[in-house]
């Protein structure tokens, strides 16, 4: 089994960005918590991060055939991006979706995910537990 991690814009600057939203964890904590997690279900991954749109669907769509599952956090791409939505339904990979904070509590114009829609699961407002949570199900559900 082989997992697609992807993170969208600032993602990077974890640790660093908004800390009373995302805590202090830093991105190099994110990526050893997945990679820890991967490595204990003998599980294949790869983590990918970009700031640009372009970028990210050329990942998705570059996984076809050669990933099982994705888990995506497209940051603020999630709130604008058809082009993300349009990218995961073309490829028809199980994704789950993963935000840091609890977008449901927080500005109207984060209310809507169109990454969302062509997504199996969503989890929020677990910071970066959130990752392990998603690798989690993503498993579970294509061992199904
Ligand atoms: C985020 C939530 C988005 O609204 C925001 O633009 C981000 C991070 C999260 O992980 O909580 O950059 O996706």
């Amino acid at each position: 089994m082989k997992l697609l991690i992807i993170n969208g814009p600032n993602l990077n600057m974890l640790g660093i960005r908004e800390p009373a939203i995302y805590g202090h964890t830093t991105y190099e904590d994110l990526k050893a918590l997945v990679s820890t997690t991967c490595e204990a279900c003998q599980i294949e991954h790869q983590i990918f991060q970009s700031n640009h749109e372009g970028a990210i669907v050329d990942e998705i769509q570059a996984a076809y055939g050669i990933y099982d599952g994705i888990i995506i956090n497209p940051a603020a791409y999630t709130h604008t991006s058809i082009a993300i939505l349009d990218a995961l339904k073309a490829v028809g990979i199980p994704a789950v979706e993963v935000h840091l904070s609890n977008v449901r509590e927080r500005e109207d114009f984060r209310q809507i995910s169109y990454a969302g829609m062509a997504c199996v699961h969503t989890i929020m407002g677990k910071g970066i537990e959130g990752y392990k949570e998603a690798i989690l199900y993503l498993i579970a559900k294509l061992q199904r």
